[in-house]
């Protein structure tokens, strides 16, 4: 399965995918790498590993629309049947989002339903939660929406600060967006009622 993965920044999961890609007989292969930002680190990862990349400007487009079309012709045109957005943020249109419907996954630093958002780990150290984690989804038009296909839970111990917890979810994430790909990419994940079905 041909994917292409949309970042905005770090590209720690982009490189978990890219690794995960590189393991013999796994079931897809990234073939482009769009950024909205000419900076973001992970853009040198997927050069690095010789995957083409495009840096494409929301500045450069009036409408979310407009953006948004010119990253899905990109992605046509490299052959890409799937897409997994990896810390890309911007609010994709719903025009793009039922171009790509279930053919689209993200992830999200917090156990959906809970935390949608910003803030995530803040946020649910000052709830006083015990555990968070985090959700690979299929892309819905509702951001951090749609049927959950993994998902890890992790636990948020005494004197955690936002970023202690987002290190230790960022291993988790780099664990389950590669098996969450691998069970899409083998075709066992049906979506049935707006849940996922594992086979
Ligand atoms: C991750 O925490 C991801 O869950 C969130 O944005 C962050 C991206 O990190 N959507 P990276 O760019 O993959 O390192």
């Amino acid at each position: 399965m041909k994917v292409g993965v949309l970042i905005s920044g770090r590209g720690s999961n982009l490189k978990a995918l890219i690794d995960a890609c590189a393991s013999p007989g796994f079931p897809a292969e990234i073939v482009l790498v769009i950024s909205n930002k000419a900076d973001a680190g992970g853009l040198q990862i997927a050069k690095g590993a010789g995957i083409a990349t495009r840096v494409i400007s929301h500045k450069d487009y009036d409408s979310r629309e407009a953006f948004d079309r010119v990253m899905d012709q990109a992605l046509r045109d490299a052959g890409v049947e799937f897409v997994c957005s990896a810390g890309f943020m911007r609010i994709l249109s719903d025009e793009f989002v039922e171009k790509w419907r279930d053919r689209q996954l993200n992830i999200h630093p917090s156990l959906l339903p809970s935390f949608k958002g910003l803030n995530v780990y803040a946020r649910a150290i000052e709830a006083g939660c015990k555990v968070s984690g985090c959700t690979v989804h299929f892309v819905r038009a509702a951001m951090d929406e749609g049927p959950i296909v993994a998902q890890a839970a992790v636990p948020i111990l005494e004197g955690d600060t936002p970023e202690t917890l987002a290190a230790r979810i960022l291993e988790a994430e780099h664990r389950i967006y590669p098996e969450a790909l691998r069970l899409v990419a083998e075709g066992r994940v049906r979506i049935v009622d707006e849940r996922t079905v594992i086979g």
